[in-house]
């Protein structure tokens, strides 16, 4: 089975210097930014290395995501190409399902900051175009609709080694959400298998296993799951993955917030069937973005392996370092 390296190491000397202006020039932000380049200790002005680009991104694109995700989608664009790859190392390449929905488009520009090749796998290309995405060459759009069966996606797929799912059917119509949060999941899934793709990490949801834990009677697992039976969807599309054989993440956010984590909270990790979303809990809302940066990290932390983690926020909560995010 293939090996999933983190992409921290995106950076090494396989990059040489761009001979382009020395500052280009972050559109989304107003500022200038440096050229990224690998050369350990570069002399160059105005030189800084990749990592730090990257971390510049998190720390301001991220979170401005919804108000300028074309404009900050190019910016890092820019910046990557400053460095112009000598020789194709060994692709960390991943699969994005729901790429363009509203955490999927977040996971591949966080994917895209930790140096990642992403499959963009939508229904709709055109929407993928939209966002930006056509901008990176590092950014693949492939048309990947989950109900069409696994052999569709195990194409879509390439040589991906990683799959991150964040599709999810947003109206109440019962066979539809069947059809994409529990069937569309399973092919997948096989596809995953078929493909001997080494990590697949599952966007589901708080509460999907409300009626085996004695919450049936929750308010919050009655009322969303009156949408076409979705939290029952996603469980059996859960247990599905669970009996795989794939290594598996699954993340069960609470509410999902398009704020930036600075204005919904910080990141709080609970146990499988721990986190209900009653008055009691410390948070009920969770910024994407923040679960665009678990869904990545659980591609390298062996904590996160075979495992279910349940994620909500909140302002009052210290901030939580990464390598506790998978308890
Ligand atoms: N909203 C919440 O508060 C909340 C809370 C907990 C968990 N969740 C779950 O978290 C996940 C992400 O939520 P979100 O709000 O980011 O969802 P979203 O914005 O509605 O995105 C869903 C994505 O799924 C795609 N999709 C739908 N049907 C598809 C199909 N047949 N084939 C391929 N893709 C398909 C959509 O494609 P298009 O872009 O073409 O529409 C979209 O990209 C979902 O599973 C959701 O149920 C949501």
């Amino acid at each position: 089975m293939k090996t999933l390296k983190s992409a921290q190491t995106c950076c090494a000397s396989k990059y040489r210097h761009s001979n382009s202006a020395s500052q280009r020039h972050n559109f989304a932000f107003n500022t200038p930014i440096p050229i990224q380049c690998s050369i350990t200790r570069c002399t160059r002005v105005n030189c800084m290395p990749r990592d730090a680009v990257h971390q510049q991104w998190e720390d301001r694109a991220l979170s401005k995501l919804d108000r300028r995700t074309l404009l900050s989608f190019a910016s890092i664009l820019l910046a990557s190409q400053a460095c112009i790859p000598e020789a194709k190392a060994d692709p960390n390449k991943v699969f994005v399902a729901g790429a363009t929905g509203e955490t999927g488009r977040r996971i591949v520009m966080a994917l895209r900051a930790k140096g990642y090749h992403v499959i963009a796998g939508c229904r709709d290309p055109q929407k993928a175009l939209t966002l930006g995405f056509g901008l990176d060459k590092e950014v693949a759009i492939r048309q990947a609709d989950v109900t069409k069966g696994p052999e569709v996606l195990a194409q879509a797929m390439e040589d991906a080694q990683a799959v991150i799912c964040a599709t999810g059917f947003s109206g109440v119509n019962v066979t539809k959400v069947r059809s994409v949060d529990e069937q569309g999941t399973k092919n997948l899934v096989d596809a995953a298998k078929a493909k001997g793709v080494s990590k697949f990490v599952l966007v589901s949801s708080l509460l999907t296993n409300a009626k085996a834990i004695g919450q049936e009677d929750n308010p919050n697992y009655k009322f969303l799951n009156l949408f076409g039976g979705v939290l029952d969807a996603k469980l059996a599309a859960e247990k599905y993955l669970r009996a795989s054989g794939l290594n598996y993440t699954i993340v069960r956010p609470g509410g999902l917030a398009k704020e930036p984590p600075e204005e919904v909270g910080n990141l709080i990790v609970g146990k499988e069937d721990t986190l209900f979303g009653r008055d009691t809990d410390p948070g009920r809302r969770i910024s994407r973005d923040t679960v665009a940066a678990v869904c990545v990290a659980a591609l390298v932390q062996p904590k996160a392996d075979n495992k279910v983690i349940e994620v909500v926020s909140s302002p009052s909560a210290p901030v939580l370092p990464e390598d506790q995010w998978f308890l």
